[in-house]
């Protein structure tokens, strides 16, 4: 058992979810939130009955009030924070970008890079303390690549990576790491909330386990280097030009 504590932002469904779920089992306390409360009620229910320790909020992320909040009381909880993985993300509507509404527009951003602001502003006053800690933001393929239909996600995902950079310049003197990860299309409901309707391959996808997996992975790795970016894409699927 690590008892490290790991904070999964956007963890009702998906690869927040699988993260939960598979830190927990493997020793980790875990603190998660999302707005659809029942579904991440259950997943506290789940990971405390069989043995883990987990710990839930109802939150929207792009409240600073609420990330504050949802901060402090998880290191109320548990006295430390070790990792944060600042998972939530949305494409909001797959259509050209003339055809978004303002607000869809202010959402996109809101949801894509502000939800990351927030996660690594709460997150490191605690982490400076601690003179350590990981900050894992969940960008995409589409953070460095991009895709007609998805424009406003894809600024959201390349701020996030440039902003990811310079906060790592920033943190490293405190012994805090930053990296992302930049899957391509993951088997979870992403899409479908995007009106995508045919997935972007017909073959085999990468599952929310596997990218549970690559944060347990990292969280492992000696504390004195740091990767920058775990990009990864199945067999099946290309983003040409890549
Ligand atoms: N699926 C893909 O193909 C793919 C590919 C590359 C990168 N990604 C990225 O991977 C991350 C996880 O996505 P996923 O594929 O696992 O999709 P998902 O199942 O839709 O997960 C998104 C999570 O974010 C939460 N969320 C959304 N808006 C929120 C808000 N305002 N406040 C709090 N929580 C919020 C959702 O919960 P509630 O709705 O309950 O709030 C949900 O738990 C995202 O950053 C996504 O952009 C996905």
């Amino acid at each position: 058992m690590s008892g490290k504590v790991v904070l999964v932002a956007g963890a009702s469904s998906g690869t927040g979810r699988a993260t939960a779920l598979y830190l927990a089992e493997k020793g980790y306390r875990v603190s998660i939130c999302a707005r659809r409360k029942n579904l991440i009620d259950e997943i506290v229910r789940k990971i405390n009955s069989e043995g883990g320790i987990a710990y839930s909020e109802t939150v929207d992320i792009t409240s600073w009030n609420e990330v504050e909040r949802f901060f402090d009381n998880t290191v109320k909880k548990f006295g430390r924070l070790d990792v944060v993985v600042n998972n939530v993300g949305a494409g909001i509507r797959y259509t050209k970008f003339e055809n978004l509404t303002i607000n869809e527009i202010d959402d996109g951003i809101r949801i894509n890079l502000i939800s990351v602001l927030y996660g690594c502003k709460a997150a490191i006053p605690v982490m400076k303390k601690q003179r350590e800690g990981y900050i894992i933001n969940v960008s995409s393929i589409l953070g460095k690549r991009s895709r007609s239909g998805l424009a406003v996600y894809t600024a959201g995902k390349h701020a996030v990576e440039g902003f990811s950079r310079a906060l790592w310049n920033e943190v490293k003197e405190y012994g805090i790491k930053v990296s992302i990860i930049a899957p391509a299309m993951i088997n979870t409901e992403w899409a479908k909330k995007a009106g995508i309707e045919k997935p972007f391959t017909s073959g085999k996808m990468i599952e929310p386990e596997d990218i549970a997996h690559i944060i347990e992975f990292l969280i492992t790795l000696p504390k004195y280097y740091n990767v920058w970016s775990v990009d990864l894409m199945a067999l099946s699927q290309t983003i040409d030009p890549l």
